[in-house]
């Protein structure tokens, strides 16, 4: 029996470290070590290479070290029967909800604007808007979701919701389906985008949805890159549609050089933080689903394939 943490990055030692302190008696492995590849049960993944979980016959199940699987439901060598597990954790969902609320702020205050002032030494005051001058529009429903609108509205701010097709349950003002989409796009002043990537919303955010926005809207996007057509936000901020966008994620990650991005004066970047897995958090609901497993009892925040999420 064993864990394997698959995750190409320096955070996968931290990982380690903690899951073992959660549970001395499960032999747990980091990717890079020598791996007993047939004791693997469970793999705990972040962005793991493709086809890497090939190597383990044994495999019982995989567990995603974070809430979005889109990646690992695009690995197309996983077999389709093994059950993958997501987080699902009370920092996760605050930590969204906090930095939504930050760059909601910022606009208000157009904070972003005057960094750019400063670093180009202009004095420029603009009139400044309040927090009742604007309503927050959010895409997806989920925990995430909920979690930044419970923010939003105990700091007073208007908030709206829309939902693909689940019923959100949740008692403020929201539309669900394409029938009411462009309603909800209408009254969102701002747009957070907290949708799951998957074949059905790939692309979602692209120039038609933008349009529909009121006049120098923000997007604030931060579930997945590939949500957005680059080149259609593009498009909108040089038209004036949308006066500015905070992106947390990309559709590569790290944002390559070149990518026009980096250069656009109403994109304000952040590299993948918005909210981060703590492994302190996390890492007894992983240990718990290994023992599900490996019991045959029922999964914790199992993903459905079909929606994929
Ligand atoms: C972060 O992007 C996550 O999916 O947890």
């Amino acid at each position: 029996m064993g864990l394997v943490i698959l995750r190409n990055d320096d955070l996968v030692n931290r990982w380690k470290k903690v899951l073992q302190h959660a549970a001395p008696d499960i032999p747990i492995y980091a990717m890079g070590e020598e791996v007993p590849h047939e004791a693997i049960l469970m793999a705990a993944v972040w962005k793991h290479p493709p086809g890497s979980l090939s190597a383990f016959p044994n495999l019982k199940g995989i567990h995603c070290l974070g809430a979005g699987v889109d990646f690992i439901l695009e690995d197309k060598g996983i077999p389709e029967e093994l059950p993958v597990m997501r987080v699902v954790d009370p920092f996760l969902a605050s930590d969204m909800a906090e930095y939504v609320l930050s760059q909601v702020m910022a606009f208000l205050k157009d904070l972003h604007r005057y960094k750019q002032d400063q670093v180009s030494g202009r004095w420029h005051p603009r009139p400044y808007r309040r927090i009742g001058d604007v309503t927050v529009g959010i895409m997806g429903l989920g925990t995430l979701g909920r979690s930044v609108a419970e923010l939003l509205l105990k700091s007073g701010i208007s908030t709206v919701g829309w939902t693909r097709d689940s019923d959100p349950d949740v008692d403020f003002p929201n539309f669900r389906g394409d029938a009411h989409r462009n309603a909800f796009l209408e009254q969102s002043d701002i747009l957070v985008c907290l949708l799951p990537l998957t074949p059905d919303t790939r692309g979602i955010l692209d120039y038609n949805l933008l349009s529909r926005l009121p006049g120098g809207a923000l997007l604030i996007n931060v579930a997945r890159g590939p949500l957005l057509v680059d080149e259609d936000l593009i498009r909108a901020l040089d038209e004036g549609l949308l006066s500015g966008a905070c992106l947390d994620v990309f559709h590569k990650e790290p944002l390559p050089a070149s990518h026009p991005f980096w250069n656009h004066p109403h994109v304000h970047m952040t590299p993948h933080v918005a909210s981060v897995s703590d492994p302190d958090s996390v890492a007894p609901q992983i240990i718990d689903n290994y023992r599900r497993l490996t019991e045959g009892r029922p999964l914790k925040n199992e993903v459905s394939r079909e929606r994929g999420y």
